[in-house]
């Protein structure tokens, strides 16, 4: 049974997790990368494809000064303007992706002229692999991958900073030929684990609203 106390850290925690996109150089510790990672492993699975192969989860760590860094930081340039090419197809036919293209126009072209910005040399790069198997539910399994990893690294301190576009790759044979993972079989996602440069942490909670019953 948790405690009181415990929710209350629980809270504190949800509270606290918020995006970071600049890092100082600090690596952090491999046993800290190690917690966050175990975070990440025991995070739910679509069960229906999981017995297909082992592991179906896989978890790439690249610390400041790897070589593969280099290779994806263009492989995110080069990817991020093939998603702005299908994206402006997109809208050719849907008026109201037409009508709000703009802003994702900049930032995605921004990325591929300059790079995501956590480039050229985040502190640390976890990509996380999951098995896409014939259900196909891996995109959802790596975001519950994710939220665990950084809920963990909140609670330890670290900052954490989400790579989406990373999603883009598992068609992309160069980057899965740097893992060693077969094309089109594993779904992916990616974050930067470090610690904040100088940024204030703020907060940008969702709008939403709740709708009860009447009776309620
Ligand atoms: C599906 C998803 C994809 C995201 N992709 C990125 C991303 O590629 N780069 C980034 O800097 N932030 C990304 N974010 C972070 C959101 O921008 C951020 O969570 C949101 O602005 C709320 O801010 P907060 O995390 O500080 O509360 C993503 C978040 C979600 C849920």
């Amino acid at each position: 049974m948790f405690t009181k106390e415990d929710n209350q850290v629980l809270d504190r925690i949800l509270q606290a997790r918020w995006t970071c996109r600049s890092f100082s150089d600090e690596i952090p510790e491999k046993e800290e990368v190690e917690a966050v990672i175990e975070a990440g492993r025991i995070a739910p699975f679509a069960s229906i494809s999981s017995k297909d192969v082992t592991p179906f989860r896989h978890f790439f760590v690249l610390f400041k000064g790897d070589p593969r860094l280099q290779v994806i930081d263009r492989l995110i340039r080069e990817q991020s303007a093939v998603d702005l090419e299908i994206v402006k197809a997109e809208a050719e036919v849907d008026s109201f992706l037409k009508e709000h293209l703009a802003g994702l126009e900049g930032l995605w072209s921004n990325v591929a002229q300059n790079g995501a910005a956590v480039f050229p040399d985040p502190p640390c790069m976890i990509v996380a692999a999951e098995w896409r198997g014939a259900r196909r539910a891996e995109r959802q399994s790596l975001a519950h991958m994710m939220e665990n990893m950084w809920l963990k690294a909140t609670a330890l301190n670290l900052d954490f900073g989400l790579l989406s576009v990373i999603e883009s790759m598992v068609d992309n044979q160069e980057f899965c030929d740097l893992f060693g993972l077969p094309v089109e079989r594993y779904g992916f996602l990616a974050c930067v684990l470090g610690h904040r440069k100088g940024e204030v942490r703020t907060a940008h909670p969702a709008s939403a609203e709740i709708h009860w019953p009447e009776d309620c």
